[in-house]
Order: structure tokens, then sequence, then C-alpha cells
């Protein structure tokens, strides 16, 4: 459970679903179902609306993210669930940028919470580790950084060409982070922090994130925080994960270590996600792409999904559903009931069809 904070608290909410493309198309539909059977169970209200937004709409009308989409996501909804974005017939990914990264930017997401959580020992790649030691929550900064798009291209296409990407860090920006991670360890009774980026290098962008993770820490003297370089985290995180409670980075870091935390507790396929502005409209998506790779086969795994709408129920303030989703998942999990990337032999809404039948049953337990 990622124990995200909550929205609102009623028992009614407005999501708007985001399938995107490839897989997203596949493995959103089945986070729905799970949703509408908690619902109707727990005798909550949930409405759905569906936006078609991705590379076919791309290709066809040019349109990515649609004029008034943000203010209209922010007034009239209360959640997002969201597929992946992503199509090789867009080599550019522009409307994956437009979209993706201009919801996480114009909502404000700044919290990209990205739990690593084993949920069953035999599907952790690392020798004698069992649920109780791959249990880390990453935050990873998610309106900043190298993803904020400022650069350019000096005498492109030519034997001089230069091309700049330029590390964007707030004050604000840093700071609402990594405060965030600390008040996240205090509330769930965690004792770990680890701030990690890669200031021996990047000595200006990184030095800003040394300074206000020295001034932070003073408020919060119990927890135990400490701090590694990027690349000395990647390495221990894999020797020995029981080390880590809380992760907090960089944009960019955070991205990357979320995938290799992915890995660690069963594969992209199971791995949830939240983009969160606490008490604003929030989008939740899992961790995976579009994966063009399998994509229209019916065979990806849609827990990533389910688990992704576990977390929007927990941000509704829905506790005794997401509990639900989450018991179902282990559920399946233990029973084998999966998908071929995790040895199974059922499809996508196979899989879909009896988290729901599982969560109806208690859901309103
Ligand atoms: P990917 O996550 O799509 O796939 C990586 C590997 O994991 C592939 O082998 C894929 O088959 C497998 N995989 C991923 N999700 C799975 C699932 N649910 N079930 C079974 N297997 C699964 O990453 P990629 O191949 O690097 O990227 C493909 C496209 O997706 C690119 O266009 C990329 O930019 C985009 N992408 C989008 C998001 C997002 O929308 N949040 C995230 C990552 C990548
Ligand atoms: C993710 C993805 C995105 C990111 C891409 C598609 C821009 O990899 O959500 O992890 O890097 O944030
Ligand atoms: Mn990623």
């Amino acid at each position: 459970m990622a124990n995200i904070p909550m929205r609102a608290g009623g028992s009614a909410a407005r999501i708007a679903v985001i399938p995107g493309d490839g897989i997203g198309q596949e493995v959103t539909p089945e986070g729905v179902k799970v949703l509408r059977a908690v619902a109707t169970v727990g005798k909550r209200s949930l409405e759905f609306v569906e936006f078609d937004w991705g590379a076919d709409k791309f290709l066809r009308d040019g349109v990515s993210l649609p004029a008034g989409a943000v203010e209209m996501l922010r007034d009239e909804f209360d959640a997002i669930l969201f597929g992946a974005l992503g199509d090789p017939r867009v080599p550019s990914n522009q409307h994956a940028a437009d979209i993706l990264l201009g919801l996480r930017f114009k909502l404000d997401l700044y919290v990209n919470a990205r739990p690593v959580e084993l949920l069953h020992e035999r599907l952790t790649p690392l020798r004698d580790r069992t649920e109780k030691d791959v249990r880390i929550m990453v935050f990873r900064e998610n309106t900043e950084g190298l993803y904020v798009g400022v650069g350019g291209f000096f005498k492109k296409g030519t034997a001089d060409e230069i091309a700049v990407q330029e590390d964007v860090n707030s004050r604000k920006g840093v700071e609402r982070i990594i405060r965030y991670a600390f008040e996240y360890a205090r509330k769930n009774g965690l004792k770990r922090v680890c701030m990690s980026d890669k200031s021996n290098a990047m000595t200006f962008a990184h030095d800003l994130w040394q300074r206000v993770f020295k001034e932070v820490r003073q408020e919060y003297a119990d927890i135990d925080s400490r701090h590694l370089y990027i690349d000395t985290l990647a390495m221990e995180i894999v020797r020995d994960p029981r080390q880590f409670d809380v992760i907090v980075t960089c944009n960019l870091f955070g991205d990357i270590i979320s995938d290799l935390g992915a890995q660690l507790a069963g594969g992209l396929g199971l791995a949830p996600s939240g983009n969160i502005h606490p008490g604003r409209t929030s989008l939740f998506e899992p961790v995976h792409g579009s994966a063009p790779n399998i994509a229209g086969k019916g065979i990806a795994n849609p827990l990533g999904s389910v688990l992704t709408a576990g977390m929007l129920l927990e941000f509704l303030g829905w506790k005794t559903e997401a509990v639900a989703v989450h018991t179902a998942v282990k559920e399946a999990l233990l029973k084998n009931y999966l998908t071929p990337d995790l040895g199974g032999t059922k499809k996508t809404t196979e899989v879909g069809d009896w988290i729901a039948e599982r969560v109806s049953k208690t859901a309103g337990a």
C-alpha cells in the first residue's frame, strides 16, 4: 500500500480516463473495471469520462493536449486514470510530451510517488530476499529538472552541431518534494529518508539539492536522513534494498531508479504510480510505457494499472476499497492467475475479470 494523502473523502468522485497508446488501451479498461467493481460494493458513486488523447488523434487531427483540457480536468474531475503514451509512428514523442509532461507540469503534480513493493518473494530477481526486504517509496520530483524542455540546437544537422538541454531546479521545487518525503516518512512511521543526487558532478543544480536537504532535515530529527550519489544508490538498492524506506530524488534520476525498483519487485507489469498535488486533481498511471512490442496481443499485464487504480482509491480516501484491490492482486500472485510476463498463461482481460470478481466479494466486507 502506498498510503498517499486524500483528495476529498466524499463518497462520489469523477474520474477522467486517458488510456493513451499501445497497451495503455488494453490495461486501462481493466483498472476501470476494478474501480467499478469496488465502487458498486462500497456503495460509492464513481463517474468515468474517457478521453481519446494519444497518437491516433495526434496523427489524425494534429491535436495532442486539446485547448482547455487542463482547466477542465482541474475543475471537473477528482482524479485521472492514465494508461501510457508512445507510438512508433511519432518518433519525436511530441504528443506524449504535450499530454503527459503537459499535465504533470500544468496541474503542478509535483510528487511522483512510485512505490516499490514486493508482493510475493518469488518475483524478485534478488537472492534470499522476501517481501519485508523490498518495500521502498520513491518520490520523484515531477515538475522540473531536465524535463522542462528548455534548450535548443545550434547549427543543427551540421558537423558543428550543438545541442543544449537545461536542468532547471528551483528552490521552491526542490524544497517541496524533499519536505513531502520527510512528512510522508513521519506520517507513516518510517524511520529513513535517503536523498539522492549527483552533486559531485552537477555542481550548480545539485548543490541546491544539497543545501535544501541539509536545511530541511534539521526539522526532522526523528528521521534518520542520509545522502547517496545516484550511482551509489543504484548499486546499493540492488545489493541490499532493506536499507531504504523513502527515497527522494530529481525528475530524471527518479525515472531511472523507479524502473530499477520495479524490476526488484516483479517487473514493469506490476508497478503503479501517482502524480500528485495534495488536495488537487491528480493523475495515476502505471510506471510502464505503451510497450509496442506486445501491444494488440491481449497479453499485457493489467496489474500495474489495477494497483494504480488502488492508489487512486487511497487518494480519494477510500481505504477499505484500496485494501481490497491490493489484497486481490496478492491473491492473483499467490494463485498464479497471471499474464505471461509473470509466468502465467492468462490474457489481460481474464486477469482483470478475476480481480474485479474478487474485489466484488471482499470490498464491502
Ligand atoms: P515500456 O515500459 O513500454 O516497455 C519495456 C518492456 O517492458 C517491454 O519489453 C514491454 O513489453 C514490457 N512491459 C511493459 N509493461 C508491460 C506490461 N504491462 N505487461 C507486460 N510487459 C510489459 O518501455 P519502452 O519500450 O522503453 O517504451 C515504449 C514506449 O512507451 C516509448 O514510446 C516510451 O516513450 C513510452 N513510455 C511511456 C510511459 C508513460 O506513458 N508513462 C512510460 C514509459 C515509456
Ligand atoms: C515515465 C516515462 C516518462 C518519463 C516518459 C514517457 C516521458 O518514462 O513516466 O516513467 O520519463 O517520465
Ligand atoms: Mn519511465
